[in-house]
């Protein structure tokens, strides 16, 4: 009777789990979908401990006055541009949940009573290797995740981290941890009742753990700072595939299935951003490329070839844009940097009260995470109808009169149609060299993620208005409300 309880609430949850994941395909549903999410592991969880009595009602309410809590002090106080850090830290804590709870079943096969607790069942050859796996992938989820917080918040460098002997110190970790996986097959089911530490299974998990935390920080060391949303994707596959992999250990249904959606959905969004940035998987996680973009000095407006660049004024930019009619924004991860998104919709409010038409271009990889500018735009509250992807608005940058592009680099950058070397070569890019006039919105003429120049502030249709974009903005803004 039990059992059929936790059995339908784990359907019940699986189904919030994958509807909800359907949810966040749109911005507009995309709140809703996160919170039937949440549910469903609410339910998940409250079936699990409260049907087995794993704990008295009280306690459940404590842990998740105290969990929950937590959870929403980080997530409230978290600026949007920090919101890959914390995903980060979130997949950390995951995966050390994985391999505490493989190490706790171990435990339990060992303990003086394991008859009872374990209804009898000895510990076998696939409960050592899923035990193993719960605590290597957990282990190096767990490290490599907060080394990703590290870099992310600027606690550790952001610049590749590589030293002679790295590539083979590593596949010597990982020969190590294949080894200790094997003892710990040996070890399965014949205990010498040689103590608890002295078991074969439990000198193995020990070395798994010790490896596995060593082998996460030595894969995400050598790889830059702004590869690091790539690589966060990809631990938060990892974190799936460590509770997928607990789930077998515990034969947990709830697990599995939502061990198994954070893997699949983790690898497709790391495809997707490779992609986007026409890069392989590989190459990110060899390391090397983009280190801190903010390290680089500050370029002069003079190209190599003695192109100089034509910068403009506030007042400028407020005439251009009123007497416009079609008006393209292109917001980049210099927008986050500014928290410019309020003051750009409300230029956009302004522009379209003189009769201008407004439309913003998003591309997929502008910002620093997936989605980072359509959460900035809606958080603005700029209408989701107002928002084109790159494949939809690409078309109408030659009918536009101005694009302004507010601290976007690399996803404007022309070089990546046709300048083979160039490290973003065959990334698609927005088209906004096609626009009547462009206008640029940054600081300097420091480099963007990919740590390269960018011909579109050369063209003799561009001008750069320098300064931090929110205050730029704001200067347009009253220039265009005294015209
Ligand atoms: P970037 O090419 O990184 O350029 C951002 C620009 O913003 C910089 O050149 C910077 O110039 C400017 N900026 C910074 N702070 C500013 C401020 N306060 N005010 C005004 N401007 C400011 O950005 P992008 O065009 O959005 O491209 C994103 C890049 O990140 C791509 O190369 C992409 O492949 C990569 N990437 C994206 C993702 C995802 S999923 N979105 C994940 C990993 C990597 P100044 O310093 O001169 O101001």
């Amino acid at each position: 009777m039990k059992q059929n309880i936790i059995d339908i609430a784990y359907v019940v949850s699986a189904i919030m789990f994958i509807y909800g994941l359907k949810r966040l395909q749109s911005p507009a549903t995309a709140r809703k979908g996160n919170q039937l999410a949440a549910m469903g592991m609410f339910v998940a969880v409250a079936a699990t401990l409260f049907v087995q009595q794993i704990l008295t009602p009280a306690q459940m309410l404590i842990g998740l006055v105290v969990g929950g809590g937590f959870g929403a002090y980080l997530a409230k106080r978290v600026e949007m541009t920090g919101m890959p850090e914390l995903v980060a830290a979130f997949n950390g804590f995951g995966g050390a949940a994985s391999a505490l709870v493989a190490g706790a079943e171990i435990a339990r096969f060992l303990a003086p009573n394991a008859a009872d607790l374990m209804g009898g069942a000895v510990m076998g050859g696939v409960d050592a290797i899923t035990i193993s796996l719960s605590i290597l992938i957990g282990m190096i989820t767990f490290t490599g995740s907060f080394v990703a917080f590290g870099k992310l918040s600027g606690r550790i460098s952001g610049n590749p981290i590589i030293f002679p002997g790295l590539r083979v110190i590593t596949i010597l970790f990982m020969l190590g941890a294949i080894a200790s996986i094997v003892y710990m097959e040996m070890g399965a089911g014949d205990f010498s009742a040689a103590g608890f530490v002295g078991e074969p299974v439990v000198q193995a998990a020990i070395a798994i753990a010790v490896v596995g935390a060593l082998l996460g920080i030595l894969l995400v060391v050598p790889i830059g700072g702004a590869d690091m949303p790539v690589v966060v994707a990809l631990l938060n596959s990892y974190s799936g595939l460590a509770a997928a992999a607990t789930g077998f250990v515990l034969d947990n249904t709830a697990l599995i299935v939502s061990g198994a959606l954070v893997g699949a959905s983790g690898l497709i969004l790391t495809n997707i951003m490779c992609e986007a940035m026409n890069r392989s998987l590989f190459n990110v996680l060899i390391g090397g490329f983009g280190g801190d973009s903010d390290s680089a000095g500050p370029a002069g407006t003079t190209s190599a070839e003695g192109l100089t660049v034509n910068s403009t004024t506030a007042d400028d930019v407020a005439i251009l844009l009123s007497y416009a009619s079609k008006v393209i924004f292109v917001p980049g991860y210099g927008m986050a940097v500014a928290q410019a998104q309020h003051a750009v919709r409300e230029l956009a409010e302004e522009l379209a009260k003189k009769d201008v038409e407004v439309k913003f271009a998003v591309h997929p990889v502008a910002g620093r995470m997936p989605g980072h500018m359509n959460v900035l735009l809606a958080e603005a509250n700029v209408p989701y109808d107002h928002l084109f992807e790159m494949d939809e608005i690409n078309g109408e940058f030659e009918t536009t009169d101005v694009a302004v592009v507010i601290g976007a680099n690399d996803v404007v950058n022309p070089a990546a149609r046709h300048d083979k070397a160039s490290p973003i070569y065959g990334m698609p890019i927005l088209d906004v060299d096609h626009a009547a006039t462009s206008i640029v919105l940054k600081r300097s003429m420091r480099p963007g993620y990919a740590g390269i120049g960018n011909e579109l502030f050369y063209n003799t249709n561009n001008q750069m208005l320098f300064g931090d974009a929110k205050d730029s903005i704001t200067d347009v803004i009253s220039e265009v409300k005294a015209l």
